[in-house]
C-alpha cells in the first residue's frame, strides 16, 4: 500500500477589488445574475458568469423547483446554455457568487461536485483550462487555475 498526495492549489484574494479588471467585471456580472436566482426553497442565491473566447459573457443563476431534484445550480445553468448556444466557443473564465438570506456568507462558496463534473467536461472537450473564481456574498475570492484542479481523480471519457 502506498499513499498518493494529490495537490489542489487555490489563490486567495482578500477582496474582489484585487482581481484584474476583466475578472472584476465578470464577478460583477455574477453578482447581478445572483439577483435573478429563483430560490424560494433554500433562500440560497447563486450567480455565475462565464467569459467565452468570442467575447460573450453568459450569466445565470440557480433555478429551484417544488420537486427539489428538478432544480439546477447556477453553474450548470450557465455552462449548458453556453454549450448549446455557442458550441464552438472555448470557455475561459467563470465567476461564481452565493448569498443566503438566512446567514451572510463571506467565505468563498465553491461549486458543488455535480457542477465540477459538468464544467470539467468542457475543459476536456476544449483541451484547455477554465479559470474558476468563487466568492461568498462579497469579500474574499478564491481562484483555481482550472476546474480539474478542483476535481482530482476525475471520471471522464477515458474510462468509458
Ligand atoms: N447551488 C448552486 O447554484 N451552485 C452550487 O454549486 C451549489 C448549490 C444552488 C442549488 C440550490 O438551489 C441552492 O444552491 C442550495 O443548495
Amino acid at each position: 500500500m502506498k499513499e498518493i498526495n494529490i495537490p489542489c492549489v487555490v489563490h486567495v484574494y482578500d477582496d474582489r477589488d484585487q482581481l484584474t479588471a476583466d475578472v472584476k467585471d465578470l464577478m460583477e456580472s455574477a453578482v447581478s445574475a445572483r439577483d435573478s436566482a429563483y430560490a424560494p426553497y433554500s433562500d440560497f442565491k447563486v450567480g455565475a458568469a462565464l467569459l467565452l473566447d468570442n467575447g460573450e459573457v453568459i450569466t445565470g443563476s440557480n433555478q429551484e423547483n417544488a420537486s427539489y431534484p428538478s432544480g439546477l445550480c447556477a453553474e450548470r445553468t450557465v455552462v449548458y446554455y453556453a454549450g448549446a448556444k455557442y458550441p464552438d466557443a472555448r470557455f475561459l473564465k467563470m465567476c461564481i457568487t452565493a448569498a443566503s438570506s438566512n446567514s451572510t456568507t463571506f467565505d468563498p462558496i465553491p461549486p458543488c461536485g455535480a457542477c465540477r463534473q459538468a464544467i470539467v467536461e468542457y475543459e476536456i472537450k476544449q483541451e484547455s483550462p477554465i479559470e474558476i473564481y468563487f466568492m461568498g456574498a462579497s469579500g474574499k475570492v478564491m481562484k483555481s487555475h482550472s476546474l480539474a484542479n478542483l476535481l482530482p481523480l476525475v471520471f471522464d471519457k477515458s474510462v468509458l
